[in-house]
């Protein structure tokens, strides 16, 4: 949907819209990949020019990959980069999700972690091969004063190389994840600091989804590096019609009705989430506990129905925190589950339509990150829900900065303020509900994906 008079657009980011698989006749399946930036950017860009550069992520990817080619599928037109696996992998894991996400999300225990040993320098070295590969790719297919839209912490240095190569492209970065203030950035080693923020500065701009985030990386910029980017500031957004249209498909109907069955006429709190520890899930649950504790109306009255998806299964932290979330669920249930009533049921694996049930079917949507870039599952509840449902939202979720008004403040350490919260949720007399959920509506309305695309071809200018 981008017009003629646009310039050339190359998307660069870690994962791409399309994943294949091998199946078994051998023969290479693509289907859509996984994530908000191919629901949210996807759209925008299938069918057109718009060549996209992802890494190579599945054995089918790599298959795909091996050709060397663009791949035409389902109207993306993607360059796979088959890199060395274990290269990857130490990008991939010890950099990005270990090091930069834990940075950017304040997660470390700091009496613990992070230690940065010589393993941890190759990690690093290994970063910087991807991130060349990247460019190189870019400098490839580039056509001349193409416009590259860089996405996220797995690629902060790959316009650095790109001043060399290809003068003549302008690159834009954006960042999906909020952005280390200074104190925390600090605690990664000086070298990777360094070239972390000389490599986004080479950017024509940096791009955030919240002042805050813009605003931390401009002061870690400023005082780690004594550089003054441009940043700005370019919420994406849930695209109505995409949303919408899944919420009335037969997948979801299927799956609202199969819910509808399991809860009958309780009240439902929702929460949609991948496993991560910054998605605050196990306060979350203790926070049920604590509302079924002190307020006992609400006993088999309320369920709490929980999509939590597996995410990032080659770090160990993550693999530790999904069994805390059994655990902790577990003893929630024994403690107060009857014959008759499971207060809280958790869905794993991750099936977009039966997600998206369960935002049309939610009486409360709770969405307590500790830190988080966006979150977009506050908007795509406003849009679909069909119960006034209430906005239970952590100001420390970029979606905040746009939902606020509408939404109950939720405080993401505080379990007794959110159990209270929740409360107020599931008793707010009819009106208010319909007057905040009918604002929440409006307010997620009114952007569109393609307001940020747009917001990114400004940048570059
Ligand atoms: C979340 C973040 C994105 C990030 C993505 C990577 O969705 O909001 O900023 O790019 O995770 O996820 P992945 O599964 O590819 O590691």
């Amino acid at each position: 949907m981008t017009s003629p008079d646009d310039p050339p657009i190359v998307l660069v980011s870690n994962r791409g819209p399309v994943s294949f698989e091998v199946d078994e006749r051998g023969e290479l399946r693509g289907r859509r990949g996984a994530g908000g930036l191919v629901s949210g950017i996807g759209p925008l860009v299938a069918g057109t020019a718009t060549t996209w550069i992802a890494a190579a992520i599945s054995e089918g990817d790599r298959a795909a990959a091996a050709t060397g080619a663009v791949v035409d599928h389902e109207g993306f037109r993607v360059r796979l980069l088959a890199l060395d696996p274990e290269t990857y992998r130490l990008a991939y894991d010890v950099v990005c999700n270990e090091s930069l996400w834990f940075a950017h999300h304040g997660l470390w225990d700091r009496a613990h972690e992070p230690v940065f040993d010589r393993a941890w320098h190759e990690a690093w070295n290994a970063y910087r091969e991807v991130n060349a590969a990247f460019a190189d790719a870019v400098a490839e297919v580039a056509p001349t004063g193409a416009v590259v839209l860089v996405q996220d912490y797995h690629l902060c240095l790959v316009a650095l190389r790109l001043a060399d190569t290809r003068p003549d492209l302008r690159c834009v970065h954006f960042s999906h994840t909020p952005f280390a203030p200074p104190a925390w950035l600090a605690a990664l080693p000086a070298v990777a600091v360094q070239e972390l923020l000389r490599g986004l500065a080479a950017h024509v701009a940096c791009g955030f989804h919240t002042h805050r985030w813009a605003e931390d990386f401009a002061a870690s910029a400023r005082d780690l590096a004594g550089l003054s980017p441009t940043t700005f500031v370019s919420p994406l957004a849930s695209d109505p019609a995409d949303i919408r249209g899944v919420a009335s498909s037969p997948e979801c109907l299927a799956a609202l009705a199969a819910l509808e069955q399991r809860v009958g006429d309780l009240q439902v709190i929702g929460r949609v989430d991948r496993v991560e520890l910054s998605k605050n899930l196990i306060r979350g649950f203790l926070a049920f506990d604590d509302l079924l504790d002190h307020h006992p109306e609400h006993r088999g009255r309320v369920v709490f129905v929980a999509g939590a998806y597996a995410s990032r299964s080659g770090v160990a932290a993550y693999a530790t925190y999904r069994d805390e979330i059994h655990r902790t669920v577990d003893e929630v249930n024994a403690r107060w589950g009857t014959e008759a009533w499971t207060p809280i049921h958790l869905d794993v694996d991750d099936d977009h339509p039966r997600s998206v049930a369960l935002l049309r079917r939610a009486d409360v949507l709770l969405v307590n990150p500790i830190r988080d870039g966006l979150n977009l599952v506050a908007s795509e509840g406003a849009l679909v829900n069909e119960r006034a449902a209430v906005l239970a939202l952590s100001p420390e979720a970029g979606a905040w900065e746009r939902l606020h008004q509408a939404a109950l403040e939720v405080p993401p350490f505080d379990i007794w303020g959110t159990a209270e919260v929740l409360h107020q949720a599931l008793t707010m007399p009819a009106d208010e509900r319909r007057d905040r959920a009918d604002r929440l509506r409006r307010l997620a309305e009114a952007r569109t994906p393609a307001d940020w695309l747009a917001e990114q071809l400004a940048a570059a200018r």
